[in-house]
């Protein structure tokens, strides 16, 4: 028993001073090649996406590279000069795939409406060009029923910009947000919630794909269990209400180059989330998803994730005890964080 503790520890001993070498060798490639899987499931997940990409497209159940063909299309319209011959390299594709996708069930009526606008003034835009392709391309949309009942309407005048919110109001919505860890057991309507997701998915997203679910868990056992996993909740956990578990699919794309696009995306909706709760009286706290094998195991039996889905993070929401605490976290000065620079100087 006693050898064997010395054995393990000896092993130890080796492995941290080999790290330390090829970590000052600067030598990261062979570091994770040979000595840490530190990111063998990260990998995996990008491959399962790629792959689950491709199922998609062959079956004709792909919608996000649809998604981001339409949006490529919809910012042609908005190009000054605008072309009379573009996106000719991948609209018959862009058809194909619509066609696939509307016969599969695939797509929402909101998306249905938004590419039959988009389409339909691609094809007013380009009626003077003499391109084979969108000829072709335009004879196979003639026969594609693309009817919904969602009203869209093609690309915007931008008009004169939006200040509905003042930025006293914004600023101060902002400042009001606090982490917070104490929570009354008053549950939250789902009206609220979907009020609250309805802002976040207002964020942009990379071609507008929107790759990411926000899974609500609002029973307090729920919210618990999950939030247990995921660590970085001890001392509070036992108090939670409700949890979202945002993922991100790693499905919607095909090129590794777009891996981290989950990440930005799903950030950007989740702080509008945030503030939206706010600004209906309700707290919040994010909570760190830790890339681990063990609790990544543990959510997948629990809630059940593809291989391609990927968590970005957890956050409990509730109504704030106010007989709690919540730190104060000041942020850094200004300057340490921003800079203005010109290129050159
Ligand atoms: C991605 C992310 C992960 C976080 N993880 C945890 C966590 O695991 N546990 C926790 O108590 N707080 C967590 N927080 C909350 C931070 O501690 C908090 O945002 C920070 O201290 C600043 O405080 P504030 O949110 O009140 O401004 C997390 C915040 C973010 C953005």
């Amino acid at each position: 028993m006693l050898i064997r503790g010395k054995l393990r520890q000896n092993l130890k001993v080796m492995r941290d001073s080999l790290r330390e070498a090829t970590y000052s060798a600067g030598s990261g490639r062979l570091h994770y090649r040979f000595m840490s899987r530190s990111f063998d499931r990260e990998t995996a997940a990008v491959f399962a996406g790629i792959k689950e990409h491709r199922k998609r497209t062959r079956v004709g159940s792909e919608i996000f590279e649809l998604r981001r063909r339409i949006h490529m299309i919809e910012k042609g319209l908005t190009m000054r000069p605008r072309r009379d011959t573009f996106a000719v390299a991948y609209i018959g594709m862009t058809i194909d795939r619509l066609s696939r996708a509307i016969d599969a069930g695939a797509l929402d009526n909101v998306t249905i409406a938004w590419a039959r606008d988009v389409l339909d003034a691609y094809f007013v835009a380009t009626s003077t060009s003499s391109s084979r392709a969108i000829a072709d391309a335009q004879r196979r949309y003639a026969q594609l029923d693309v009817s919904s009942e969602a009203p869209y309407g093609g690309p915007a005048p931008l008009g004169e910009p939006t200040r509905s919110v003042a930025y006293r109001d914004l600023a101060q919505l902002a400042a009001s947000r606090r982490s917070v860890r104490w929570y009354t057991d008053a549950s939250v309507d789902r009206e609220i919630v979907d009020r609250a997701i309805e802002v976040a998915m207002e964020a942009p997203t990379a071609c507008n794909r929107v790759p990411y679910r926000f899974r609500v868990f609002d029973s307090p056992d729920d919210a618990r269990t999950i939030a247990t996993i995921a660590g970085g909740t001890a001392g509070y956990v036992h108090n939670l209400q409700s949890i979202v578990v945002v993922v991100g699919d790693l499905a919607a794309y095909v090129e590794e180059r777009d891996r981290h696009l989950i990440y930005i995306d799903s950030s950007l909706a989740a702080m509008s989330f945030l503030l939206a709760m706010q600004s209906q009286g309700v707290a919040t706290c994010c909570i760190n998803w830790p890339d681990i094998t063990a609790p990544e195991k543990k959510l997948t039996d629990l809630i059940g994730l593809r291989r391609h889905e990927r968590v970005v993070m957890l956050i409990a929401y509730g109504y704030g005890d106010p007989t709690g605490l919540a730190p104060i976290s000041p942020k850094f000065p200004l300057p340490r964080a921003r800079t203005f620079e010109r290129l050159g100087e």
